[in-house]
């Protein structure tokens, strides 16, 4: 039996209880989600114990950064098991708050970031961002931590936050989690639980052709040609479409003709209706 986790859930009472713990002079960590956890997001909270005295997670499926036609009403809820994992690595607070406790009657603010949250998943899902970074501002507010752990897997949000956090002087350290994958290399994802069996052996194509790119590219290969060439080979493997597949800057996360200095490839496809996305490393020899 694992002990049970403490759970608050209002924007006030988080705040309460991580400011007798700032008084008490620990250090806090939080590890923002939207639950349907696994071994992915247990990594990040790993690593904030590892940096902080006190490990605050919350869960919380954030309406405003689905689109109208997302699955924001069948996105997995299972909070019992969520507690109960994140006491497992060692979490100390679960936040778990209502959408009404936060975005009461009158809220009316959107905090937007441009240009890292412009093309990409920015392009295919707009107003995602805005919702993300209004979220992760209030949540990093109402927490006040001195550390935030945020997974690479979802990469540009990684940079959006790295920016609102800087640009808000919101004075937390952000720190970013290697992605966790499945045996086959597949990135865990609460997602992967829509994909059929079939459609669950035709994803595992999305890190072996990303690989396959990256090594291309790092061979020299010509940035457009390994590209295509990539999409072609999603397409042949059983992905139903791709939204992106491109090679930017691994910062600026600006477009990248040429491979120069250090850069991300990123990845989303559609496996039957299940949009997944995914992205490595590539730097220049
Ligand atoms: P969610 O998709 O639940 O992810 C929570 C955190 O876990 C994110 O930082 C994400 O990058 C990280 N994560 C997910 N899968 C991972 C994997 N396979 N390896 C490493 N890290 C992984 O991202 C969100 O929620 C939301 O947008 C949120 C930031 C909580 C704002 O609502």
């Amino acid at each position: 039996m694992t002990q049970s986790l403490a759970i608050v859930r209002t924007p006030e009472a988080l705040t309460e209880q991580v400011d007798a713990w700032r008084r008490a002079g620990k250090r806090i960590a939080l590890v923002p989600t939207m639950g349907a956890l696994h071994e992915g997001h247990l990594s990040l909270v790993r690593l904030a114990r590892a940096h902080a005295d006190v490990v605050v997670a919350s869960v919380f499926v954030n309406p405003k950064q689905f689109g109208p036609t997302e699955d924001l009403d069948r996105y997995p809820r299972q909070e019992a098991r969520d507690a109960e994992l994140l006491a497992s690595v060692g979490c100390d607070l679960l936040f778990a708050p209502t959408v009404e406790a936060m975005y009461p009657q009158g809220f009316a603010t959107t905090v937007s970031v441009t240009g890292v949250s412009e093309g990409l998943c920015g392009g295919a899902r707009p107003g995602h961002f805005d919702g993300v970074a209004t979220v992760v501002a209030k949540l990093l507010i109402a927490a006040r931590p001195h550390v935030a752990v945020f997974g690479e897997k979802d990469y540009q949000q990684l940079q959006v936050i790295r920016r609102l956090n800087a640009d808000l002087n919101i004075g937390v350290d952000i720190l970013g989690a290697p992605i966790v994958r499945e045996a086959d290399g597949l990135a865990m994802s609460s997602r992967n639980a829509y994909l059929s069996t079939t459609d669950r052996a035709i994803a595992a194509c999305l890190p072996q052709v990303m690989a396959a790119v990256r090594d291309r590219l790092e061979a020299g290969a010509p940035v457009a040609d390994a590209l295509a060439a990539g999409t072609a080979a999603l397409l042949a493997a059983g992905v139903s479409s791709v939204d992106y597949l491109e090679l930017r800057d691994a910062r600026s996360l600006a477009p990248l003709e040429q491979l120069s200095g250090a850069a991300r490839l990123l990845v989303a496809a559609r496996v039957g209706a299940t949009r997944l996305i995914d992205n490595m490393a590539v730097t220049p020899r």
